[in-house]
């Protein structure tokens, strides 16, 4: 993947408080936030002194300090306590001013971002590479939503196989026939995609209305969620973003596809309660139900990708897509252009 795009690393409410930090993985490198008061600071997950691992596990809180030799980092990645310097160096700290590889993070929402640092990174921030869809995220995905559930799935597919899937509504009463496909196949005129730069959504409802997208981004600004109408957002590259009802509830699932090999894909599935004011996620049998729910499509989807790519090698013309999986040309549009060109 280029390293200019941001993705997602985790989410804030896993780094309230002082002190609080995530692993995560950022373009195959391992990373970490840590919160340091009201600011959120980002590292290459690696010591300057000898490459130990700063951060071992999924989340912790305390100072960045080495478990190899015990070298002590400040909020900015500088090496502030090196164990009997003077004598190890022949030099003081200051003389040696080593420091943590940093790399960029901001929030929207409840959603951390990263990116790899370097030339030309500062030319975009995240609102501008999100464009629209930073006022959706931002709703969907309120800092303060209760988080029900936290699924990883490991898939032997390639992530842009698992990805696709996301972004293909021709399937559903093939593969989630118990689900999404127990109604039959979408009717014309129950659903409109809505392309957003390299971004995309698919709204349902009797006839939406073209304008419905920059209505929708509106309410968001506004803070509003007050339609009762599925909708799912896909974020370039590897994030989707789903505010679904279950049994008149609603919740919001955020997925993150992350390559951990060619063949190799980790989603890691939020399951959030959705910020609308009538929502009652907190019944427990709907909460059950509604994560049931959630992990049977996931799982589904997943063996799909899995047997796709048992015959990944044979792939080798361009696939005939349909009016349904017209999202799927566009991340393809999209992703032959950010690869041609990383930086634009
Ligand atoms: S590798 Fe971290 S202190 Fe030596
Ligand atoms: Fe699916």
């Amino acid at each position: 993947m280029g390293h200019r795009a941001w993705t997602l690393l985790g989410l804030t409410r896993d780094v309230s408080g002082d002190g609080d930090w995530i692993t995560a993985t950022l373009a195959g490198k391992s990373v970490f936030v840590q919160r340091a008061g009201s600011r959120l600071g980002g590292f290459e997950n690696v010591c300057a002194h000898r490459f130990y691992p700063l951060r071992i596990g999924k989340r912790g809180n305390g100072p960045i300090r080495c478990g190899f030799h015990g070298w002590l980092y400040n909020a900015d990645g500088t090496a502030v306590g090196i164990p009997i310097c003077e004598e190890m160096f022949g030099r003081s700290r200051r003389e040696i001013d080593r420091r943590l590889d940093k790399i960029d993070v901001e929030t929207c929402g409840g959603l951390i971002f990263g990116r790899l640092s370097g030339p030309g990174t500062d030319r975009s921030d995240l609102s501008a590479y999100l464009g629209d869809m930073a006022p959706a995220l931002a709703a969907l995905t309120d800092g303060t939503a209760e988080c029900l559930a936290e699924i990883d799935q490991t898939t032997a597919a390639n992530w842009k196989l698992c990805y696709q899937i996301t972004l293909d509504d021709y399937h559903l009463p093939t593969v989630h026939p118990d689900s999404f496909g127990n109604a039959g196949y979408l009717k014309p005129n129950t659903y409109r995609y809505f392309a957003s730069g390299r971004h995309s959504a698919m709204f349902t409802g009797l006839f939406v209305p073209k304008a419905e997208f920059a209505r929708w981004i509106d309410a968001c600004r506004n803070g509003v969620l007050d339609d009762k109408f599925y909708r799912i957002v896909q974020i370039f590259p590897n994030l989707v973003v789903a505010l679904f009802p279950y049994e008149g509830n609603w919740f919001v699932c955020v997925s993150r596809y992350l390559a951990r090999s060619a063949t190799e894909t980790q989603v890691r599935s939020w399951i959030l309660a959705a910020p609308i004011a009538d929502t009652v996620a907190g019944k427990p049998q709907v909460r059950v139900g509604a994560l049931d729910y959630i992990g049977r499509i996931l799982r589904e989807d997943s063996a799909v990708a899995e047997h796709l790519q048992s015959i990944a090698v044979q792939i080798s013309k361009p696939p005939l897509l349909s009016r349904q999986e017209q999202r799927v040309a566009w991340f393809d549009q999209a992703y032959a252009a950010f690869m041609a060109d990383p930086g634009e």
